[in-house]
C-alpha cells in the first residue's frame, strides 16, 4: 500500500490572524479537489483558532507548532495538548530544529511532547536533522540516529504507526541551500532502516518521511520522486498561496 503524500506549511512566527485568514482564503480556492495529497498548515497560536474556523468543511489540517506535555496548570507561556484538541487540530511539529536552536528542545524534551501528543490524540510531526558543522564533520547519520533513538524513547508501535517524521537538515532551512534529491533521499532510507530495526518492517514501510529544508515549487518535484520522500515540511515557500499550493500540486508539473 502506497504512502499517501503529505506536504505542511509552518508559518513559523509570521501572519497577523487578519493575515493569516487571508491566506487561508487564498489556499481554499488554490487546493480546492485536492484529494490524492493530504496538506496541513501550522500558523502561530494566535491565529490557530480563527484559522480553524476558517477552514470548516475544508480538507486542509490544522497543525501546531509545538506543545506542552503537562495537562494544565502554572507554566506561563505554554499550550497544552488538550487545547490544541479543543480546537481541532489534527497534527503538532515537535522538535522542529529552531526550538533546538534558541528554545533549548533536546531529544528528552521532544520525547515528552510526542508522548503527551500521543496521549491526547494528536499526530505529530517530528523534526530531526543535522547541523552544518555535523554533516561537515562526518556525524550526519549517528546524529541522525541518536535524535530518532532520544525522540522515540519508550514509544511503542501504536503510538509511532501514524507519526510522521519530518529530515530537516539545520544547513538547508532558510538559506535557499536544498539537500540535493539523493542527499536527501539517502538519509530518508538511513531513517526508514533505522525505524525498521527500532520497530518493525510494517512500522518502517507505513511512516511517512517528508523532508524538510528551502523546498520551492522549482524543486519538489525532483524531492518527491525519489521513493523514501513521502512530503515536505514547507517554511518560507508556505507563507504564500500561489507558492504553496503549487508545492501541493507537484503532480501536475
Ligand atoms: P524553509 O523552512 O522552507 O523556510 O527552509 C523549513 C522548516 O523549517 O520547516
Amino acid at each position: 500500500m502506497g504512502r499517501l503524500p503529505f506536504i505542511a506549511g509552518n508559518w513559523k512566527m509570521n501572519k497577523t490572524v487578519e493575515e493569516a485568514i487571508d491566506l487561508v482564503k487564498g489556499l481554499k480556492v488554490h487546493l480546492k479537489g485536492i484529494e490524492d495529497v493530504e496538506v496541513a498548515i501550522a500558523p502561530p497560536f494566535t491565529a490557530l483558532y480563527p484559522v480553524a474556523q476558517e477552514l470548516k468543511g475544508s480538507s486542509i489540517h490544522l497543525a501546531s507548532q509545538n506543545l506542552f506535555w503537562e495537562g494544565k496548570g502554572a507554566f506561563t507561556g505554554e499550550i497544552s495538548p488538550a487545547m490544541l484538541k479543543e480546537i481541532n487540530c489534527r497534527y503538532a511539529i515537535i522538535g522542529h530544529s529552531e526550538r533546538r536552536q534558541y528554545f533549548g528542545e533536546t531529544d528528552e524534551t521532544a520525547n515528552r511532547r510526542i508522548k503527551a501528543a500521543f496521549n491526547h490524540g494528536l499526530k505529530v510531526i517530528f523534526c530531526i536533522g543535522e547541523t552544518l558543522q555535523e554533516r561537515e564533520g562526518g556525524i550526519a547519520f549517528s546524529v541522525i540516529e541518536r535524535q530518532l533513538e532520544g525522540g522515540l524513547k519508550e514509544l511503542g508501535e501504536k503510538a509511532v504507526e501514524e507519526m510522521v517524521v519530518a529530515y530537516e537538515p539545520v544547513w538547508a532551512i532558510g538559506t535557499g541551500k536544498t539537500a540535493t534529491p539523493e542527499q536527501a533521499e539517502e538519509v530518508h532510507q538511513f531513517i526508514r532502516q533505522k525505524l525498521e530495526r527500532l520497530y518493525s518492517k510494517r512500522i518502517s514501510e507505513g511512516i511517512r518521511i517528508q523532508y524538510g529544508g528551502s523546498v520551492t515549487p522549482e524543486n519538489i518535484k525532483g524531492l518527491m520522486v525519489q521513493a523514501n520522500i513521502d512530503g515536505a515540511l514547507v517554511g518560507g515557500a508556505s507563507l504564500n498561496a500561489e507558492s504553496f499550493s503549487r508545492i501541493v500540486r507537484f503532480k501536475e508539473m
